[in-house]
């Protein structure tokens, strides 16, 4: 049996800089037609220069004709209208990180407060640019997205016209909150849909599944995978897949991220064909994207996969990724 996908989209990529930049690049262009790339480098990406020179680097690093970046900023309540309208072609959407909260995030907010964020996101929602938002207080680790949603409530209530993605949702009070306010919206992982915090930390350590938001329960994972299957009109797939390499995640204080990119289409074929919701992949991996990010072009591609054995390699490059050494079920045909 064959599964044809059109133009997917991975709506939360890390694709960082150097020489990792040009090993994860080709994987996501590969099969992916375009993603949003975020962007916690180091300087994070703040002004119009380091955009537009780093999506330059991602387009040769990536090696395909029609592989879209879609970039982002790094949030700062400092942006000003004309700022972002000079940008507005080359923008796709600003990331706001709370300070500290996960990978290269030091400088994001230490506070919300509504007076001081209201000139850029007010900026933001009449230029159409979409905020996305890693959701986490510095709370206990289990309750930091609960925490959140508080938050996300001042921001949904006070810029009613500016569309918010909750950034990879891990729990069911963010499942539930997306039919609370028509401008919410959210991104789900394929790992936040597989595991728990049992396979992270339940047996022996697992630091190749460590990541932020760390995983949950599994009633917060069956939320998940209800909206995904149903092909939700508000959720979207965004991996998150975020390379470490190996050194940095097989050590003494593991560094936070999931490596799935060159998985995800496999693996989330194989889940939706488990829930006989085969239907719905095309609205989670790239319809839904598309109605909810109106600021986007997409390039028309078309991907196809069949049942047959993928055995995941152990690394690419110096990065382990989710599922090394295993046999998949879905391959992509070439
Ligand atoms: C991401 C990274 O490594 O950049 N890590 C992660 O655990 N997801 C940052 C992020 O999205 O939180
Ligand atoms: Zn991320």
């Amino acid at each position: 049996m064959f599964i044809t996908l059109t133009s997917p989209l991975d709506m939360h990529l890390h694709l960082r800089d150097g020489a990792m930049l040009q090993t994860v690049a080709p994987l996501s262009a590969e099969t992916f037609a375009g993603a949003i790339v975020m962007p916690n480098l180091v300087p994070p990406i703040e002004t119009e220069e380091a955009l537009l020179s780093y999506k330059e680097r991602i387009l040769k690093a990536s090696n395909s004709e029609t592989f879209t970046p879609y970039m982002t900023l790094f949030f700062k309540p400092t942006y000003t209208k004309e700022f972002l309208e000079s940008l507005k072609d080359e923008l796709t959407a600003i990331k706001l990180y709370p300070a500290g909260i996960t990978t290269n995030s030091e400088g994001g907010l230490s506070g919300f407060d509504v007076e001081e964020l209201r000139p850029t996101l007010t900026a933001m929602s009449e230029l159409n640019i979409p905020l996305c938002v890693h959701g986490e207080t510095n709370g206990f680790v289990m309750d930091r997205e609960a925490e959140f949603s508080s938050i996300y409530e001042m921001l949904a209530s006070n810029f009613p016209k500016l569309k918010i993605i909750m950034e990879h949702i891990t729990t069911k009070e963010s499942v539930a909150l997306l039919d609370k306010f028509e401008n919410l919206y959210a991104t789900i992982t394929l790992h936040h849909l597989l595991i728990t915090l049992d396979d992270v930390a339940g047996g022996m350590l697992q630091p190749h599944l460590f990541c932020k938001p760390i995983a949950k329960r599994p009633e917060d994972r069956a939320a998940l995978l209800k909206v995904a299957l149903e092909g939700h009109p508000k959720v979207m797939f965004g991996s998150d897949s975020a390379p470490h390499p190996q050194h940095a995640k097989e050590a003494c204080g593991c560094a936070a991220g999931v490596f799935t990119a060159p998985i995800a289409l496999q693996v989330l074929t194989e889940l939706f064909m488990k829930h006989s919701s085969v239907q719905k992949l095309q609205a989670f991996v790239s319809d839904n994207a598309q109605k909810i990010y109106t600021n986007i072009t997409v390039p028309k591609t078309t991907i196809t996969l069949d049942e047959r054995a993928f055995v995941v390699p152990d690394k690419y490059g110096e990065v382990v990724p989710m599922y090394a050494g295993e046999t998949l079920k879905y391959s992509i045909v070439i």
